[in-house]
């Protein structure tokens, strides 16, 4: 019981990564908060957890809005009495090199994978200066760091995510608040998924064949990701701050 009566909101929650996030937390005690796009997908997960005994709640929203993005905090405020952790994990992919980008992919790149994170953690972060504590763990991507080829927006967005996670990470160490980042690398999701189905791909054997060009045998699988994220915001990562983590089952990023 790592996050027990720790008040959490999870972003994404009703994603590949997300539910397991969610469902890792409630089970470890959390007064859980998750967000996500769609109401019936929220009410879905909820009803799930529920029947296996773990109660969360969540507010559905558009990430893409600053008000949602400030509401959703003073929600957890409300309802939670606080937040001890925030998880950004929300995120989507417009895939294209810069002359297959529109406008539209651009600015939603930016406003879900970054601005979102920048209005959730400036409406967070005074919360935690108060309570003297806190911890928020971004997910940025190994392309982040070392950007692939033909996805400018997502690249150019989770580099920026991975720049802003140092930022806080050294700006606010003293009010005792840990900002950190996991960067993985292929996860088995629908983001993942939705990349070769677009290129007429059998995405099972696509995943498959991926897991074979991984060192440690196979590409990560949600709980792989959640796991580091949920380190990154217990206890057992009390010196670890404003670091970017790479997640990759040591496999080299695309060159
Ligand atoms: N799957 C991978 O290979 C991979 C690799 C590296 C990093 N990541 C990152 O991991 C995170 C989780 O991704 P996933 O693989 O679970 O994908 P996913 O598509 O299953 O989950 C992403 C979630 O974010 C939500 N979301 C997207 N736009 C939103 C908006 N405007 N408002 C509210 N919610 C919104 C989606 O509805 C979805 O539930 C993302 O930040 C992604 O960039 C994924």
């Amino acid at each position: 019981m790592r996050f027990e009566d720790k008040r959490v909101v999870i972003t994404g929650g009703s994603g590949g990564i997300g539910h397991t996030l969610v469902e890792l937390f409630a089970r470890e005690g959390a007064k859980v908060l998750f967000s996500d796009r769609s109401i019936e997908d929220c009410e879905d997960l909820s009803e799930t957890l529920s029947q296996k005994g773990l109660e969360t709640s969540f507010l559905a929203g558009d990430l893409r809005q600053k008000p949602y993005c400030e509401t959703l905090i003073a929600h957890a405020v409300e309802k939670l009495g606080g937040i001890d952790i925030l998880i950004n994990n929300a995120g989507i992919i417009p895939r294209g090199n810069i002359l297959e980008t529109t406008d539209d992919m651009w600015f939603s790149a930016l406003d879900v994978n970054l601005n979102a994170v920048f209005f959730l953690c400036r409406a967070a972060i005074p919360q935690m200066q108060v309570a003297g504590d806190g911890a928020i763990v971004n997910t940025s991507s190994t392309w982040g760091i070392y950007p692939g080829p033909d996805h400018v927006a997502y690249c150019t967005s989770k580099a920026a995510l991975a720049a802003l996670t140092k930022c806080l990470g050294r700006d606010h160490a003293q009010d005792g608040i840990r900002v950190n980042a996991v960067c993985p690398n292929e996860v088995n999701t629908a983001m993942l998924r939705s990349g070769f189905i677009r290129r007429g791909i059998d995405p099972v054997t696509a995943v498959e064949d991926l897991g074979k060009t991984v060192p440690l045998g196979h590409i990560a699988e949600p709980e792989e990701i959640a796991d580091v994220i949920a380190f990154l915001a217990s206890h057992d990562a009390r010196y670890v701050c404003g670091e970017t983590v790479e997640v990759t089952g040591a496999k080299p990023v695309y060159g």
